[in-house]
């Protein structure tokens, strides 16, 4: 039996070196979906190709999430559906990386016997080291952090640093004017235990990364014709890199990818309220691709609670960054995330996140249900006392609340005429194709005219205009407004499009 496996294996092995077929699922935030990313690149420079879908892969590998309970289950249930394809497909290699594999790997390891390996994210770089010790017949690979608990000493950090930015620093670029917008990671990992938050355990210490790192990054980036980039960490602000006997802080970083020619949209997040200084807005407001968009999540408009959160500040200091930040730079759009029913959220509580909503005023809000994280300290000493029900209610007024906000927020801007990066095709229209296509009528991509892209300030525009446009920077006159998109008309081409387009 192990010897017929071991040929399966070994078959497998030599197929992979002629092209064998990769599916990568990702769930989870944009720092997941740049590993994502970044260990594809990995699988195609090993002679991988990209497969439709799990059936047809030769390698299956998950990229998790652990922020809330709902993420995990979904993990769960997919792997599920690979038990039963992995019953008729024996030599299918399922692999769990990311945040859930450091969380949770025990778990996954003793219930899913057909998972093959698993990876936290801060191992990514040898994902393809555990494929090859799977193929080679070694039991299930484990790459994982050994204590992700504390903080690091200086000579830990440099020496984690150097292990972690194999990865980064190893990133395929593609080169066929595909790349229109990119992330690029600033820092790993984060010092903030927020006491709900379970990024701290799954993806270890605050690590910042080189800053001519960086920068030589965005320019691979920019020269393959990428025209945006996000710069990505948990706490950004807070990045700090000790560079010839000083430290490089955010804004300084901010001017030197400024710097990188070819690039023409520049933004950051997530923003932790604690550390904002004021250079950084005027950073924002002197370096002209640095877009006015500020992610920056409050959790709270209850200092009571902020303070059961381990957020370190009170919703009025929140309020005072925003108005500095609306004084310095001008239009400046906001986004903020906002968790209901912590702990002990008393209606009071409540009505305070109300309150802070209405007087930010964000464009935008991502809003969650508490979800109690095992290891976490709220989940250690506080009770998740907050009835389902009155979790969902709440959820749902401060989703009314913020919609009411977004309409009103997107209506200033009907008669103006913004700058929009288009993206592509609209989805709402993509979705009428694939209608078509399925009642049998061929339909082809360039028959759609509604394109879609985003202003400086992250907002969603949705116009009509030839899909040469793709890739292209153009005015939009906006005549409409949605609480989620805007919508407009062409009224200049701006830039002409070196990007080919790719329906
Ligand atoms: N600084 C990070 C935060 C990661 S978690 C970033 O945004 O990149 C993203 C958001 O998920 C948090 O801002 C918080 O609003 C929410 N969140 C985190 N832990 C949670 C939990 N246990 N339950 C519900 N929401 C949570
Ligand atoms: Fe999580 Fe707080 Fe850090 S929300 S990622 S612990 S800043």
């Amino acid at each position: 039996m192990a010897a017929e496996k071991h040929c399966d294996r070994m078959g497998r092995a030599s197929m992979s070196a002629a092209g064998g077929r990769y599916f990568l699922e990702t769930m989870g935030c944009q720092m997941n979906r740049l590993d994502s990313e970044l260990v594809a690149g990995q699988l195609r420079a090993l002679g991988y190709e990209p497969a439709g879908g799990p059936d047809d892969a030769d390698i299956v590998l998950i990229n998790t999430c652990s922020v809330r309970q709902h993420a995990e289950d979904k993990v769960y249930s997919r792997l599920g559906e690979l038990r039963q394809l992995k019953r008729r497909r024996a030599d299918m290699l399922i692999g769990i990386i990311g945040c859930m594999a450091e969380r949770d790997g025990d778990a996954i390891l003793s219930e899913c016997e057909h998972v093959d390996l698993l990876c936290g994210p801060n191992q990514l770089a040898r994902v393809p080291e555990l494929i090859q010790a799977v193929l080679a017949e070694r039991q299930r690979p484990v790459a994982l952090m050994e204590n992700q608990s504390r903080k690091l000493s200086p000579a830990e950090r440099s020496l984690a640093l150097d292990s972690l930015e194999a990865i980064d620093l190893n990133r395929v670029i593609p080169t066929d004017g595909s790349v229109l917008q990119s992330y690029v990671r600033v820092q790993r990992g984060c010092d903030k235990f927020c006491s709900f938050c379970v990024v701290p355990f799954t993806r270890g210490p605050e690590v910042g990364r080189p800053p001519a790192n960086i920068v030589q990054e965005s320019q691979r980036l920019a020269d393959a014709g990428a025209k945006e980039i996000t710069l990505l960490g948990q706490t950004v602000n807070s990045y700090a890199y000790q560079e010839n006997g000083r430290t490089v802080r955010f804004a300084e970083l901010l001017a030197r990818v400024h710097a990188v020619s070819g690039i023409e949209r520049l933004r950051f997040v997530t923003s932790y309220p604690g550390d904002f200084t004021d250079d950084i807005l005027e950073a924002m407001r002197d370096l002209p691709k640095v877009c006015e968009y500020l992610h920056i999540p409050a959790q709270s408009g209850s200092n009571t609670v902020l303070e059961r959160m381990k957020r370190h500040y009170t919703a009025e200091q929140y309020v005072d960054l925003i108005e500095r930040a609306r004084a310095i730079v001008p239009g400046i759009s906001l986004a903020g995330d906002f968790i209901v029913g912590f702990t002990g959220e008393t209606d009071d509580d409540f009505e305070k996140t109300v309150a802070l909503v209405e007087r930010v005023r964000y464009s935008n809000t991502f809003i969650f249900k508490y979800s109690p994280r095992p290891g976490t300290a709220a989940d250690r000493r506080l009770a998740d006392d907050v009835p389902p029900a009155v979790k969902r209610e709440r959820n749902m007024r401060l989703l009314d609340v913020q919609k009411r906000i977004s309409l009103a927020d997107r209506q200033r801007f009907i008669g103006e005429t913004l700058e929009v990066l288009v993206e592509g095709f609209s989805k709402a229209a993509i979705k009428a194709q694939d209608a078509e296509q399925t009642r049998g009528h061929e339909v082809g991509w360039r028959r759609s005219d509604q394109l879609t892209g985003r202003t400086r300030g992250d907002e969603i525009v949705v116009f009509t205009g030839p899909a040469s446009l793709i890739g292209r920077f153009v005015g939009v006159r906006i005549t409409a407004a949605t609480a989620l998109t805007l919508h407009g008309d062409v009224v200049e081409k701006t830039e002409q499009s070196p990007l080919p387009v790719t329906p």
